[in-house]
């Protein structure tokens, strides 16, 4: 029988071929094909290609990245490897800009080389290669934590709708959104979860769809037009969804769309929730305004997917990967801290805090 998916971490450092270990995501569902990436142009153009997607997932393989690259550095200086660490840092940092976990994930590795000045080449390769693992490993645990608080908010039986894919597919395991559903699983629970198919890249249809039916949960994918609907057919009881950047006042970049599932739950009295590591939420950033959105090439609406272009020749397109979800429209954001709600400005400062203490 062919492996479950879910059985194969998305991320990984493959120690013997020392190299970025990921499920190529653009194959999927057709193939399950392993890539074991080790040249930067290649982990580069996963990340950029979204052969490896979703805001922790990117963070993790931007970590091994990064050490890869400090393993092929030939220098015997401290200047030296920095030197060069830091443009392989620049590097990656600059293959997508929303999802905040990349920069996080990378000042991290960076931070490892700038506390050790006296430490020798070989002894920071080794650092990074311990930061790097522990970024993955934490990640597990993260997502557990904020399945357990999601699991709190939502009971056997119900309906969910969710967005994009942020689940075990998005992170190493588990996922965020779909953590909840994921642990649920594992304790007997039964959700129905509605997958929007998330145009333009169809990250619901192909990645969250696959998944949930390969955890053997209820999944039904609707085009993202018939979320309303489905709302208003009391199919749905709560909205979970990832988010690539949250800011200080609880504003939330997350897939295009978002915004939009949540303009309809609150027509529809629907909660909606944000699940968020703290490595998500950027409290330099005061409101979604300042994210960076990134647009991505036009030929993903015009002609991807389809077997031929439909749409016309010069038409112009408009191809944002993100959108920013007013604070004013999500019931509360579940974090690996515990659950803040309304008003963010506080409740997420409060998480930092309790983050400090453990
Ligand atoms: O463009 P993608 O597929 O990387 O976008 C992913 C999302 O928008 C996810 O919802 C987000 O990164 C959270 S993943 C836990």
């Amino acid at each position: 029988m062919a492996e479950n998916i879910l059985s194969i971490d998305t991320v990984a450092l493959d120690e013997e071929k020392q190299a970025l270990k990921i499920i190529d995501q653009t194959k999927l569902p057709g193939t399950v094909e392993i890539l074991y990436l080790t040249k930067q142009e290649d982990i580069f153009q996963a990340i950029y290609l979204l052969k490896v997607r979703g805001a922790p997932a990117i963070g993790v393989a931007a970590a091994i990245g990064v050490y890869l690259a400090a393993l092929e550095i030939d220098e015997s200086s401290y200047d030296g490897f920095y030197g060069r660490f830091k443009k392989a840092k620049d590097y990656l940092a600059s293959s997508r800009p929303t999802a905040v976990n990349l920069f996080w994930a990378l000042d991290r590795m960076e931070k490892v080389v700038l506390d050790h000045k006296e430490e020798s080449p070989a002894k920071l390769k080794k650092f990074l290669h311990d930061e790097a693992v522990k970024i993955r490993d934490e990640d597990i645990q993260v997502c557990k934590s904020i399945g357990e608080y999601g699991l709190e908010l939502i009971k056997d039986g119900d309906g969910i709708l969710t967005h994009c894919n942020a689940g075990q597919l998005a992170t190493v395991r588990y996922g965020t959104a779909l953590a909840p559903v994921h642990l649920g699983r594992e304790r007997g629970m039964n959700f129905k979860v509605f997958c929007d198919e998330t145009r333009p890249l169809l990250q619901g249809a192909r990645l969250s769809a696959f998944e949930m039916v390969s955890a053997g949960v209820d999944t039904t994918i609707i085009c993202d037009n018939m979320a309303s609907m489905v709302m208003k057919n009391g199919w749905v009881k709560a909205c979970f969804v990832g988010c690539d950047r949250v800011a200080a006042n609880g504003d939330a970049a997350n897939k295009i769309g978002t915004s939009g599932v949540a303009i309809l739950a609150k027509h529809y009295g629907i909660p909606f929730y944000v699940c968020a590591p703290t490595s998500t939420i950027d409290m330099s950033i005061k409101e979604g305004k300042d994210i960076v959105i990134e647009e991505r090439k036009a030929e993903e609406v015009t002609e991807m997917w389809y077997s031929e272009r439909m749409a016309p020749m010069g038409v112009k397109v408009f191809n944002p990967a993100f959108d920013v979800t007013d604070h004013g429209l999500i019931t509360a954001i579940v974090t690996e801290f515990g659950i803040a709600k309304p008003s963010y400005s506080e409740s997420l400062k409060a998480i930092f805090e309790k983050k400090k203490t453990i």
